[in-house]
């Protein structure tokens, strides 16, 4: 989700102040942005699609007498960049405007009402539009009661600013599970989805809580619960520079990143489960005669999503029934590849930018393959000429070095292979269900297997002066070895090397040697003593190893030199839960190395060039 400002004061011009609050919010990827003030008794809506310079341009030369109002830079869920489904979304009679992060789960049953019951004509594909006309159905004088009964219809997870030229004095705040903050100001206050867009003005802020409502005037905030009970915060004195605000208070966006893996995980997983944990794939139309008339799936992407397509893989070809064909987009479409109309193609891509991608994407099409994209940027070119697509909503990645894309890209392609296998009936109800239980267990396993991030410090201190470092592992733990081996590389410029580890003997282990360092996946059960003897046959050679086992598999400790564990989970799922620990590892090794974490040379965040 990407960035909320409101103001309420009376010093200083709320477009002013808010626009230069957004701006200050860039550094997270949007597509759009608009404000909403309170004029002279009018409400007055800017929006536009593109950068905040669009928006500065549109309404250059108009002054705006206003001192209270709310801004968005908008990172599409639902509807593609465009004018009309920018935010600020106002209510028919132009009265009220919301501003929203996140997404609205239920957001098609209640258009449905709101059009049936309500008469209401929607004028975006938005699914924040939803809240907007609810707000309006609900006002009768006074705001706060409006949006609680507005709120109480929603599911999802998300943080709004609203205000009401009926109710000219305040902006309204909401939260749930997307982040909020009130600002203490002299003589004005704040609403804001992020610190950076008031540090400006404000040092003390209140922390909104889930499910609380935050109400600001010029002179006042007030915080409710859910029952309407007020309540009393503590104030947080932020201590951060602009820069460290950033990036939530961590060193670099690649960090962040990595912690934000869970929350990227439950969101792609859980707003796809409906209230019987059955998968509901909007924007996806395979039906059964679809999946039935596929006798080829090739996966086809670039770098990290490349991997990921590596490890779904198994699980599709398991669970569907189809044979997949797993390919890096750059020579998939100089090959002339054997591709018809019983050909399932499936691009992945974070951007949904690369230029090989979307090449090769377009060479499936001629040869009349059905495409499905698995894409983070909504509205993006790999997105728009696909005929289905399957966001990951891992929200703006920043760093040049995947980390959050490559786990909700894994955990797309296990929803999609569910899908498959459950509308094909190559999958039973029990073995779904039991799947599907694992799955919503993950990212909470996911937040255990970032807890070794003190313990992989301490490895970093010790491996970064390493110029070599090889990664193995067999079955998905192969694919989790290239990603590991990438982020190593791309960010340490260490020279590391994957290999699938049973073809070590065929060449490569004539390369180790005392002390070459040597990452070795060991989490699959049925693989696990098959490692266990490719540990020993690099140990023989003198090689210093990092084992990488389910917690409980402590055989492993008689091998290697150091072992990282991740949480048990079922030997198809260890990939979401094995990268996060090679994740870390690559950073603290960077970062020891003293490399530029977030921009390394040489990289781009997306190869939109051949
Ligand atoms: C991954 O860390 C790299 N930044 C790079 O390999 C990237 O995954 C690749 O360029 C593909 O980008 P895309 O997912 O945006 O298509
Ligand atoms: N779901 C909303 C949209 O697609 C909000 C997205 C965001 O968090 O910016 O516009």
């Amino acid at each position: 989700m990407c960035g909320i400002v409101g103001y309420a004061g009376s010093v200083g011009n709320a477009k002013d102040i808010i626009i230069d609050g957004l701006k200050r919010l860039e550094y997270r990827g949007y597509d759009s942005s608009g404000v909403a003030l309170i004029c002279n008794g009018k409400l007055e809506v800017r929006k536009r699609v593109g950068r905040i310079a669009n928006l500065e341009e549109l309404i250059k030369g108009e002054t705006f007498d206003s001192k209270v109002g709310i801004g968005h830079t908008r990172w599409a869920t639902h509807g593609a960049p465009s004018d009309a489904n920018s935010h600020p979304h106002t209510s028919p009679d132009g009265s009220i405007a919301v501003v929203h992060n996140g997404i609205i789960e239920n957001y098609v049953e209640l258009k449905e009402w709101l059009i049936k019951e309500h008469g209401i004509t929607f004028r975006s594909e938005v699914d924040t539009e939803v809240i907007v006309h609810l707000i309006s159905v609900f006002f009768e004088g006074n705001l706060e009661d409006a949006v609680f009964k507005a709120i109480a219809m929603l599911r999802g997870a998300f943080s709004i600013g609203v205000v009401c030229k009926n109710d000219p004095d305040k902006v309204i705040g909401f939260r749930r599970n997307a982040p909020m903050i009130a600002g203490i100001g002299k003589g004005c206050n704040f609403i804001a989805s992020d610190i950076p867009a008031i540090l400006k003005h404000v040092r003390e802020i209140y922390l909104i809580e889930n499910n609380e409502m935050v109400v600001i005037t010029k002179d006042d905030i007030k915080i409710y619960d859910m029952d309407r009970n007020e309540m009393h915060r503590d104030i947080f004195h932020v201590t951060w520079d602009a820069e460290s605000a950033e990036k939530g208070g961590y060193e670099h966006f690649m960090l962040k990143e990595i912690h934000e893996q869970p929350k990227g995980l439950y969101d792609t997983l859980h707003r796809r489960l409906d209230e019987n944990d059955m998968i509901k794939l909007d924007g996806i139309n395979l039906t059964k005669e679809h999946l039935e008339n596929f006798n080829k799936i090739y996966i086809v992407a670039c770098g990290t999503a490349y991997h990921a397509g590596l490890v779904g893989k198994f699980t599709i070809e398991k669970m569907a029934h189809i044979p997949v064909e797993v390919e890096v987009a750059s020579e998939f479409r100089y090959r002339d590849p054997f591709v018809d109309d019983k050909t399932l193609f499936i691009a992945v891509s974070q951007s949904g930018e690369t230029s090989d991608t979307l090449e090769a994407l377009r060479e499936a099409k001629r040869k009349g393959a059905r495409v499905l994209s698995v894409v983070n940027v909504v509205g993006s070119s790999v997105a728009r000429e696909s005929d289905d697509v399957f966001y990951t909503w891992a929200g703006p990645e920043i760093a040049v070095a995947s980390t959050k894309a490559y786990t909700t890209q894994l955990m797309s392609m296990y929803i999609i292979a569910l899908y498959m296998g459950i509308t094909k009936g190559t999958i039973d109800k029990a073995y779904y269900e039991e799947f599907i239980k694992d799955l919503k267990a993950i990212p909470e396993k996911a937040k255990a297997a970032l807890a070794t991030e003190p313990s992989l410090q301490v490895f970093a201190r010790e491996l970064y002066k390493n110029e070599h470092v090889f990664f193995i592992g067999r079955g998905p733990d192969a694919g989790v070895s290239y990603e590991g081996s990438l982020k190593l590389k791309e960010i340490s410029y260490i020279n590391s090397f994957a290999i699938a580890a049973g073809e070590l003997k065929h060449g490569t282990i004539a390369l180790i040697e005392k002390d070459t360092v040597v990452v070795a996946l060991a989490t699959q059960d049925k693989l696990y003593e098959k490692m266990l003897s490719n540990i020993q046959e690099v140990k023989a050679r003198g090689a210093y190893v990092i084992g990488l086992a389910k917690e409980g598999n402590d055989k492993i400790e008689k091998q290697a030199d150091k072992v990282i564990y991740i949480p048990e989970c079922r030997d198809e799922l260890t990939p979401l839960l094995s990268v996060i620990p090679l994740q870390i590892l690559a950073y603290y090794i960077a970062k020891e190395r003293g490399c530029d974490i977030d921009k390394p040379k040489n990289l781009a965040k997306s190869v939109t060039v051949e």
